[in-house]
């Protein structure tokens, strides 16, 4: 399936590219991201592939992902074009508390910020970047309302929030007749699957599409790295900053998925980012992919991974390897479940297209809508 095909996200009218493209490695402030000229062609070969959703944040780069972004949309006269993510949180004036944060006030700071950076008057997808342990969900979501209002963002969303704290902010905008939530941005890969059991039935029936973070683990499950006396060596980002709280990817787990992705993808005739890339972007309620590089060959590489179709008996070996407990309830919803609660009445036999109702599967099928 090429970019040029293009997906609802979530339940809204807003069309989007199964492949995302990540630009927290535009620019060079934090020692691992791209110079600007390498950034401008990763970006024109994005489009060029037919890919039109792009995610930014204030955050990245100190700000000059977003400069970047700003000239390159400018410059190449894409805006209209361009489906255009980016997210606040992250404190931009060191010892005032409220220029960080969900608040109104920060966000009201932050959207203005964003705007001159991104040389543009409105934002498409405004997302929330990270819990902020205060802030009501109330508050965030009336301000994505009034921002909606103003005109300064077409839609929102929510980052690296609680799962409680995300379907209490979208049961609020439904009560409320506020601007909805239409996306979820998230961690997920063959390393980081915690997703599956409370965010994957929770975006799929509150109507909000999965996009998924750190696909390739940042770089770890595209193979290059080797384990060595300190964790894990090799050229790239990992190696760059393997001390850093959230970048501890070399652990013994990861290693074995490696090993077994190495394999499967040699069997598929595919690069391993290509196949963990096609693995993420084809499992349930995953909208899109945010894709990220720093080269030019890592994107052609992974702008690769729709392009075909992984079998199921390799597909059920990386499912296999990088398989997580079930917690706590979770176990409890399995096979006792077909006896003891129904009776020995199978449930999830309805057929396709039946009525959605608090059947999971069903929502799971419709939530690929294509907008064709
Ligand atoms: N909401 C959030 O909290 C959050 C957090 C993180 C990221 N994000 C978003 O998600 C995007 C993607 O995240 P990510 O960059 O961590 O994704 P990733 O796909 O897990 O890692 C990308 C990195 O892996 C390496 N790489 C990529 N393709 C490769 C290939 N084919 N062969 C070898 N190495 C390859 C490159 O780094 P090196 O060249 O340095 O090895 C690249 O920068 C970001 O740009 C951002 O937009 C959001």
């Amino acid at each position: 399936m090429s970019l040029d095909q293009y997906f609802t996200l979530g339940r809204s009218g807003l069309r989007v590219s199964r492949l995302s493209l990540g630009t927290m490695t535009f620019g060079e402030n934090w020692g691992w991201g791209a110079a600007a000229d390498t950034a401008r062609t990763m970006f024109d070969r994005y489009l060029d592939a037919g890919g039109n959703f792009i995610d930014t944040a204030d955050l990245y780069t100190e700000g000059s992902s977003e400069s970047l972004l700003g000239q390159f949309i400018e410059q190449s006269g894409t805006r209209d074009r361009v489906v255009l993510a980016t997210k606040f949180t992250y404190n931009g004036q060191p010892g005032n508390p409220n220029a960080g944060g969900n608040g109104r006030k920060n966000i009201m700071r932050a959207v203005e910020a964003s705007l001159r950076r991104l040389r543009t008057d409105y934002i498409d997808l405004y997302l929330l970047h990270t819990w902020d342990r205060v802030t009501p969900a109330e508050e965030v979501v009336r301000t994505f309302d009034d921002l909606v209002r103003a005109g300064k963002i077409r839609y929102a969303g929510l980052s690296d929030v609680p799962a409680w704290y995300a379907a209490r902010a979208q049961t609020f905008a439904e009560a409320h007749a506020l601007t909805p939530l239409i996306n979820m941005q998230l961690e997920y890969s063959l390393a980081e699957r915690h997703i599956e059991h409370e965010y994957v039935p929770l975006s799929q029936n509150l109507g909000m599409g999965i996009t998924a973070w750190s696909p390739l683990a940042m770089g770890m499950l595209s193979g290059k790295y080797k384990p060595s006396q300190t964790g894990g060596e090799g050229e790239g980002r990992l190696a760059k900053v393997t001390s850093a709280p959230g970048f501890e990817r070399f652990t013994e787990r990861n290693w074995t998925i490696v090993a077994e992705l190495e394999k499967v993808a040699k069997e598929a005739g595919q690069s391993m980012a290509a196949v963990a890339l096609n693995w993420v972007a084809t499992q349930p309620g995953i909208a899109s992919v945010i894709i990220g590089a720093t080269k030019l060959e890592q994107l052609d590489a992974n702008l690769a991974a729709l392009s075909f179709q992984l079998p199921a008996v390799l597909r059920a070996r990386l499912d296999a390897v990088s398989a997580t407990d079930k917690p706590f309830p979770y176990y409890m919803f399995a096979d006792i479940q077909q006896t003891r609660i129904h009776g020995g009445v199978a449930v999830g036999d309805k057929p396709a297209g039946y009525a959605p109702g608090v059947f999971v599967p069903a929502v799971q099928a419709q939530s690929f809508t294509t907008s064709r």
